[in-house]
């Protein structure tokens, strides 16, 4: 709060940057430089500065989807990109995705090889939301090769990628392809979600039509956020911000795991996240998450995010899934509301699910 409401000042000092301005040129070399932190080279011509990640995502789903094509999705994926698609109303096709290794990389190769063309493939491949998995190096080389042979782009969704718990990261895929891979980053889980502030580094031809379809939609980005935001890198100060936030979600999401072990049901599994902000839980016995949580708010005091929210399609995979965040909550109450998830979830299991019971018994359900 203190390095941004100096930055604030410093830049308020000018009353120009409360005027509509071209899209902030020293932020986009800050990017430029912070890019390199992920592995990746790139020009300031290669970066559109866009209203937080999700509007690059919005763009870029305007640009290349539209409801004559088809899309590619992990089967459990970020929900902000349903609502990106929804306007453009592609065909969406999916790939599986275990919260242990991440998309299934030669299930894009089984889609390429039936001869669909999808418009893109989106894909989180570090700190995945929701299930927390982070691609391995290897996976991350066949994935790119395949987008090559097969010209499929990838949008690259890296709003996790500072927030890694275990030494360097693997690069950034477009750390390994400038042509096919888009990538996405944001400043919302580094900085703040409310500055808004996100881009995109494509390829420089694609830099002009999207920043006419941005103009459309906003006509400038939060110019203000940016200047805040880019006076503020400007300290220096961001690394020691970075390592400070990374030692005390590592504290948070070790504390999350130690607690899940001790307090959730014989059955239940749950993701060991290597960056990000989200455990990926599954419970055992036909519970279905959605069904329990009004129950477990108002008996026991404690919610999650149904795994079926991320669900492409609403399908049921992940109706027995929820996403736990580990980083908003201080520590006591990451204690407590484990406590209370065990609790709640105890209890479930001890009531009769007659829908489970017959699911077990492979009986047709309306
Ligand atoms: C994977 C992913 N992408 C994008 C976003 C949106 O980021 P922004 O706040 O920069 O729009 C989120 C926010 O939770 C996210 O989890």
């Amino acid at each position: 709060v203190d390095g941004l409401a100096a930055a604030q000042a410093r830049v308020l000092a000018r009353p120009s940057v409360l005027q509509y301005g071209l899209p902030h040129a020293a932020l986009k070399r800050q990017i430029v430089e912070l890019m390199a932190m992920r592995g990746v080279d790139c020009d300031p011509e290669q970066v559109l500065l866009t209203t937080g990640a999700q509007q690059g995502m919005d763009l870029v789903a305007r640009l290349f989807a539209d409801a004559s094509g088809a899309v590619l999705l992990e089967q459990t994926v970020y929900e902000g990109i349903h609502l990106a698609l929804r306007g453009p109303a592609p065909r969406l096709l999916t790939v599986p995705a275990r919260p242990d290794s991440g998309l299934d990389v030669e299930a894009v190769a089984a889609w390429l090889a039936s001869g669909v063309q999808p418009r893109f493939l989106y894909a989180i491949p570090t700190g995945h939301n929701p299930l927390g998995v982070t691609l391995a190096d290897e996976r991350r080389r066949r994935l790119v090769e395949l987008a090559r042979e097969g010209g499929l782009p990838v949008l690259e969704d890296d709003a996790y990628g500072f927030l890694s718990y275990e030494g360097t990261p693997p690069p950034a895929l477009r750390a390994l392809d400038e042509r096919w891979v888009l990538y996405l980053g944001s400043f919302s889980k580094i900085l703040a979600p409310a500055l808004r502030g996100g881009w995109l580094v494509v390829p420089p031809e694609l830099v002009g039509p999207l920043a006419t379809l941005k103009h459309g939609a906003d006509i400038d980005t939060p110019s203000l956020s940016h200047h805040v935001i880019s006076a503020y890198l400007e300290t220096g100060d961001l690394p020691g911000h970075l390592a400070m936030v990374r030692a005390e979600y590592r504290r948070r999401r070790d504390l999350m795991l130690e607690c899940l072990a001790d307090e959730l049901p014989p059955g239940a599994c749950w993701s060991r996240p290597e960056a990000g902000m989200f455990v990926w839980v599954e419970l055992p016995g036909g519970l279905d998450t959605a069904e329990l949580l009004e129950s477990a708010i108002e008996r026991h005091g404690v919610a999650w995010c149904p795994g079926q929210a991320f669900a492409v399609g609403g399908g049921q995979h992940a109706a027995h899934c929820m996403r736990l965040c580990f980083t908003a909550a201080p520590p006591a109450q990451i204690a407590e509301g484990i406590k209370r998830l065990g609790r709640a979830l105890a209890a479930a299991l001890e009531r009769p699910r007659p829908a489970a019971a017959a699911r077990e018994r492979n009986l047709d359900l309306p």
